[in-house]
């Protein structure tokens, strides 16, 4: 292979700045849904503004909202050039269990080329190669080839309900050509990939009550309301042992995928189903059969109960009946559908399948949009050219289980084409114990963003 020369040659010669930067970031246990680390979602709001700022950004700012802050940076150096608005998170999820990591969650350590800690992947060593490629351009060539906008947030784990006010009221101030998201992973190492779509996800809680106290039950049983035995057969009828969820408004709003879809999806020509079965450790999948997994991934709407609380878990055992119980409970949903409207249709489920005898409340935690995007546009074709020239293979177009609430947003309020070009991989642990992220996955990344820079003015 020829010697890299120019930005190439800058991001290899300086990739291991990087990833030291990287490292110091990863430290800092940003978890966004926990109240104690607050301080530490700001102090990495405010790490990454400072590095935006050290990278020549002439504005960085860290924003208050009603939640954790937004970091906003602009560097406009051209109106006649095209604005790419760059979006991605920097606060991480929970940690537990903890006794499942082989390194602590927040102290980054590389094994076997890999970086090991809470938010390496998902999101902030995406944020961080997205940066080096930006400091290639100003190093290398003085000037970013386009404007560039930079939104962070510190919510997206949480929900994202300040990173949503902050864009239907500021639409002008972000307006853009296009937006990048760094934030989704690739089939394999050696397949580039590129998303079309995201399902959006209703997050609930339900809570059940029964007698006023905790019963006796040997005294009782035989006649007192079970709200624990109740919760389950809820959730029972609402998905069924096939993987049905019967939710009949649901049901009938599902859109339809594209024949080409349909056909890959069946297909699966890159064996999906395996190597799906192989990174989740189980002999075979689940769920509604009439349809192959890469739809039940990326169209078919889910129902999973997250957890489950009430009663007697502690040692020995405890003859009682619990006098309530609470279980938390997400819905995925296709693309188009409105999460509100599909909260409604839940809460009649719920209303229609509760044994009588109880009290329930459902509460809507946090709702947001599914995504989908055509990629026949200039942007997600620049995108693609990039990623087979560091990849040397042709990209695939899948759509993505995840959910990014925000992509929907962007789409709706800016009109922009929002282009999902993750370097994740799907065995990178994300939101689980040993996240990692690749540090080949990390190089390659910084010259695919490099090479997608340059190609945005080439219409
Ligand atoms: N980066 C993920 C979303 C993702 C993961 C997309 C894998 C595609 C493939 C994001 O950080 C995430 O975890 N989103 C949450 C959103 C929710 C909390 C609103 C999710 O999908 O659970
Ligand atoms: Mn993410
Ligand atoms: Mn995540």
């Amino acid at each position: 292979m020829a010697p890299a020369t120019g930005r190439n040659k800058y991001l290899d010669d300086n990739q291991d700045r990087f990833i030291a930067q990287l490292l110091e970031w990863l430290a800092i246990p940003s978890i966004s849904t926990l109240s104690e680390h607050k301080d530490d979602v700001n102090r990495a709001a405010d790490w990454i503004s400072k590095r935006l700022k050290a990278i020549g950004f002439p504005e960085s700012r860290v924003l208050a909202t009603d939640g954790h802050p937004l970091v906003l940076a602009e560097w406009l150096v051209d109106s006649k050039l095209p604005t790419l608005l760059i979006y991605g998170h920097y606060d991480v999820q929970p940690v537990d269990p903890l006794e499942e990591w082989r390194s602590p969650p927040f102290q980054p350590t590389i094994r076997n080329g890999n970086i090991y800690c809470r938010g390496a992947s998902d999101d902030k060593g995406q944020i961080i190669l997205v940066l080096a490629a930006l400091e290639a351009w100003i190093k290398v060539d003085g000037a970013l080839p386009v404007n560039v906008k930079i939104l962070l947030e510190g919510e997206e784990e949480a929900g994202g309900a300040s990173i949503a006010r902050y864009v239907r009221e500021n639409p002008e101030k972000l307006r853009a050509d296009a937006v990048l998201i760094c934030d989704t992973h690739m089939v394999h190492p050696e397949q580039p990939s590129l998303v079309t779509g995201l399902r959006g996800v209703l997050y609930t809680e339900i809570g059940v009550t029964g007698a006023k106290t905790d019963l006796h039950s040997g005294s009782y049983g035989g006649v007192a309301p079970n709200p624990l035995h109740a919760l389950c057969l809820l959730i029972s009828r609402l998905k069924d042992e096939d993987g049905a969820i019967r939710i009949p408004e649901l049901t009938a709003a599902i859109p339809a995928p594209s024949a080409a879809e349909q056909q890959f999806w069946r297909e699966d020509p890159l064996h999906i189903e395996e190597a799906l079965r192989y990174e989740m450790g189980v002999r075979q999948l689940v769920g509604e059969k009439a349809y192959p997994p890469l739809e039940r991934i990326g169209l078919r709407p889910t129902l999973e109960v997250h957890g489950i609380r009430g009663g007697f878990t502690a040692e020995g055992a405890k003859t009682v009946i619990p006098a309530s119980a609470m279980a938390k409970i997400s819905l995925r949903l296709p693309a188009g559908l409105d999460p509100d409207e599909v909260f409604a249709w839940l809460e009649r489920a719920v209303h229609l399948n509760m044994p009588a005898g109880y009290g329930v409340h459902l509460a809507n935690l946090h709702a947001g949009r599914g995504f989908h995007i055509n990629p026949d546009n200039h942007f997600i074709r620049a995108a693609a050219l990039a990623l087979e020239s560091v990849y040397g293979r042709p990209v695939v177009y899948m759509r993505e289980g995840g959910s990014i609430p925000i992509a929907a947003l962007f789409d709706a309020v800016l009109h922009a084409p929002v282009v999902l070009m993750g370097f994740g991989l799907p065995d990178d642990s994300i939101h689980a114990p040993n996240e990692k992220f690749g540090l080949e996955q990390f190089r390659k990344g910084m010259k695919t963003v490099a090479g997608f820079l340059g190609r945005l003015t080439d219409l």
